[in-house]
């Protein structure tokens, strides 16, 4: 239990909310006005939960007729629980104990105490650290579910992710005809071709990263319908490109496994699948280990079963998606693709401690030949979300986090990046003063060798 009673909380905690942008290396937070942080906490998650509970009226009967007359009853109380949760959220309510569902609720238990004691109050959403109330709203919302019988398993972001993969089909068939023409066994393309084409498929597998569906709070977002002629032009918002030095890591590489570190669903997803895919058949790489969330988690983030269901929805589809889905299938009975999902990556704690939290995961990480990190929230995670000069090196930030050489593909949506040289980050506000926010800017950030700063 908790020392502080809610009571004592609420009136020893001032809550302050300031009318400036975040201070430089603390951690990002909400309670900074002119941060991301602030219109995530009072804008942006309050629409995403609004928007869950208007999917779940409106789809009542539909989901009943899925999980049985049980989830009538249910449904009404995992509604009433996400309005509450959304009071909460914008009265700035101290957050509570997670009820001990799940095998991950101790460890939260434990960070709400352990960050009670370093700030001497109970933290709340807009006080303490934006990482952690942000994850912490996604957990409440998976408690809301566990607390039942019939929906357990429940996805809230299900249709979403399901009409974004829906709506991506025409991008997703020009990167079919794409890969069916470069993805060959043996071929008689140069070194450079193989080369260029693993390039151009990391590229594209960074810009898939602009379609989460959480910047857009769940709303639709279109791909260009031939992804591949968009990456000339969006090689001027590339603000780093680490792309050769990623190319180096895999020469010598026979045999060896590459992780992906997961971020959305749906078209997203497709791109990391084809990246994979030329790894295994043109460069050698044995096995490619997909990282997957546990639960719902940032709107389009991939579970488990949103892995197989893109693959098996491509495979089941007419030519060039069935050539696809069908060859990723058979790559996932073969062992060569394979899809794990750990319960760190939907912690509220930023890399650099994972080899102390989770050790084995760490070490699991360690066999690879790079890591390949998709996404914002990933970056935020591997820099601690910590509000660094944009000069300070990639290295540094990673505060010792290492297990392999890694790279961050990632599209900017929050106000933090590292790794600019001295006059790149004001030249690029100079062109679009809400750069670190749209997705529109990007980074390819490659980091080889362990180093403590
Ligand atoms: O809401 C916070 C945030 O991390 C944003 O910065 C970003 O819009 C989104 O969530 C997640 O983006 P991604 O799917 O690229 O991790
Ligand atoms: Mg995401």
């Amino acid at each position: 239990m908790l020392n502080f009673s809610e009571v004592e909380a609420v009136n020893m905690r001032q809550s302050v909310q300031e009318d400036a942008a975040p201070p430089l290396n603390i951690p990002l937070c909400a309670k900074y006005m002119r941060s991301f942080a602030y219109k995530t906490m009072k804008d942006r998650l309050p629409i995403i939960l609004t928007k869950i509970i208007d999917g779940l009226v409106r789809e009542k009967e539909n989901v009943i007729s899925c999980h049985g007359e049980k989830a009538r009853e249910e449904l009404k109380k995992v509604i009433g629980y996400i309005s509450q949760l959304k009071n909460e959220l914008q009265t700035d309510k101290p957050f509570t104990e997670l009820s001990l569902i799940g095998t991950d609720a101790e460890i939260w238990n434990k960070h709400l105490k352990d960050n009670a004691k370093e700030i001497g109050v109970i933290p709340s959403y807009f006080q303490t650290d934006w990482m952690y109330a942000e994850c912490y709203i996604y957990r409440r919302l998976q408690e809301a579910f566990l607390n039942t019988e019939s929906l357990k398993k429940f996805d809230p972001f299900h249709w979403q992710k399901k009409e974004a993969l829906d709506s991506a089909m025409r991008p997703i068939k020009s990167l079919a005809v794409l890969l069916n023409n470069i993805v060959v066994k043996n071929s008689n393309h140069s070194k450079d071709e193989i080369k260029n084409n693993f390039i151009c498929l990391l590229k594209i597998a960074l810009w898939g990263n602009k379609c989460d569906l959480s910047l857009s709070c769940g709303g639709a977002v279109s791909v260009d319908d031939n992804p591949l002629s968009m990456l000339k032009q969006y090689d001027h918002y590339m603000l780093v490109d680490d792309s050769e030095d990623v190319w180096k890591t895999l020469a010598d590489c026979k045999g060896s496994t590459v992780d992906i570190i997961l971020d959305n669903a749906g078209f997203e997803l497709v791109t990391d699948l084809c990246l994979a895919e030329y790894l295994i058949v043109n460069c050698d790489i044995a096995k490619v280990r997909f990282r997957a969330k546990m639960m719902p988690w940032y709107v389009s983030d991939v579970m488990v079963k949103d892995f197989h269901y893109v693959i098996n929805t491509l495979a089941e589809h007419q030519e060039p998606f069935s050539n696809i889905g069908n060859r990723w299938l058979n790559y996932v009975n073969q062992g060569k693709f394979e899809i794990l999902a750990d319960q760190f990556w939907t912690l509220p704690l930023n890399y650099y401690l994972m080899e102390k939290v989770d050790k084995e995961l760490y070490d699991d990480l360690k066999s690879s030949k790079l890591l390949i990190f998709k996404g914002d929230l990933n970056y935020r995670k591997l820099v601690g979300d910590v509000s660094w000069p944009t000069t300070c090196p990639f290295k540094n930030a990673l505060r010792g986090f290492h297990p392999a050489p890694l790279v961050s593909l990632r599209t900017l949506k929050a106000d933090v990046v590292v790794g600019l040289r001295p006059g790149q980050a004001e030249e690029t506000a100079a062109k679009a003063s809400d750069w670190m926010l749209t997705g529109d800017f990007a980074v390819i950030q490659y980091d080889s060798e362990k180093h403590f700063s």
